[in-house]
């Protein structure tokens, strides 16, 4: 920010607001100053967790941490996910404005499945966390929305099954048995059903991630992402940087065969998977 004496006014560049005054722009990053905060408070059970290697549930956070990651990605979901990720994926629009039944697993404040009920009001969209404060503020946030719950229910084994689509918003890599929850995720799909996966953008060896991104990620994954992982059955602990060929080694495992990415954004890579 600059300061100019002779009028006494301080001002941003385009840039610079586009980073830090406006939440509708799809490069704001004010969320993440939000979660900062988290953080530092969880910052002695961290260190517990890093001697005994248990890791620390998501529920055992800091309550605004999930308040955090909700706003660090809204502006993302809102840029992105009606307009460019779901037309990246094959047939599935099409499926959406006739009427398909949609989960969006780990879903967490919901906001993206909200996106997505009020984008096809003919498909039905259930938002799924196991996170019972998430579902509790997911909820408050429905707004009439005929075509969208919430329920609190773990990936690996979550009720419903003939699914035309299923969604995970940065979700996969914080589970202990994200394996489990690809398998359970496929047997509740439809044949021809479709998962598409948005994960943390990040390339497939460290050294492809050492760049302003990538070390933002690292930070929030040793401090979020990786103990969450650690703290469930399992504990594979795959981080937010796990890169796109592991993540597709984890869907091959669960059961999936055809494995893309159809679009990416500066922050995300999408994967789209299917049976
Ligand atoms: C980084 S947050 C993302 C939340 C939301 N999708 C978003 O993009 O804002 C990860 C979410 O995964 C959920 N989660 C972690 N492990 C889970 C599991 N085994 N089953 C269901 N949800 C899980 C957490 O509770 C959390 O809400």
């Amino acid at each position: 920010m600059s300061f100019d004496a002779t009028n006494d006014t301080f001002s941003m560049t385009p840039e610079q607001k586009a980073v830090f005054a406006d939440e509708n722009s799809p490069v704001a990053m004010v969320g993440g100053f939000s979660l900062l905060p988290a953080v530092y408070h969880d910052e002695p059970r961290l260190a517990e967790a890093f001697k005994t290697g248990k890791g620390l549930r998501w529920s055992d956070h800091c309550n605004c941490m999930s308040c955090g990651v909700d706003r660090f990605f809204r502006p993302g979901y809102r840029a992105h996910l009606i307009a460019e990720w779901l037309p990246a994926l094959d047939g599935v629009v099409e499926k959406l404005e006739r009427g398909a039944k949609v989960a969006d697993v780990g879903c967490g404040h919901g906001f993206s499945t909200r996106l997505m009920a009020e984008a096809f009001p003919n498909s039905d969209f259930i938002g799924i966390d196991y996170d019972e404060a998430s579902i509790d503020c997911a909820r408050a946030e429905i707004s009439g929305a005929r075509n969208l719950r919430y329920e609190v229910a773990k990936a690996q084994d979550f009720a419903g099954s003939g699914f035309d689509l299923v969604t995970m918003f940065d979700a996969l890599h914080d589970m202990g048995d994200p394996v489990g929850a690809a398998r359970h995720i496929r047997s509740a799909m439809k044949n021809d059903g479709t998962l598409m996966l948005v994960e943390p953008a990040a390339g497939d060896s460290l050294a492809d991630n050492l760049n302003p991104v990538g070390r933002v990620y690292y930070a929030g994954s040793t401090h979020i992402c990786l103990p969450t992982s650690l703290s469930q059955d399992v504990g594979l602990g795959l981080g937010a940087q796990a890169g796109e060929k592991r993540i597709a080694q984890v869907l091959r495992q669960g059961g999936f065969s055809q494995i893309g990415k159809p679009a990416a954004s500066p922050f995300n890579m999408i994967l789209e998977a299917r049976p």
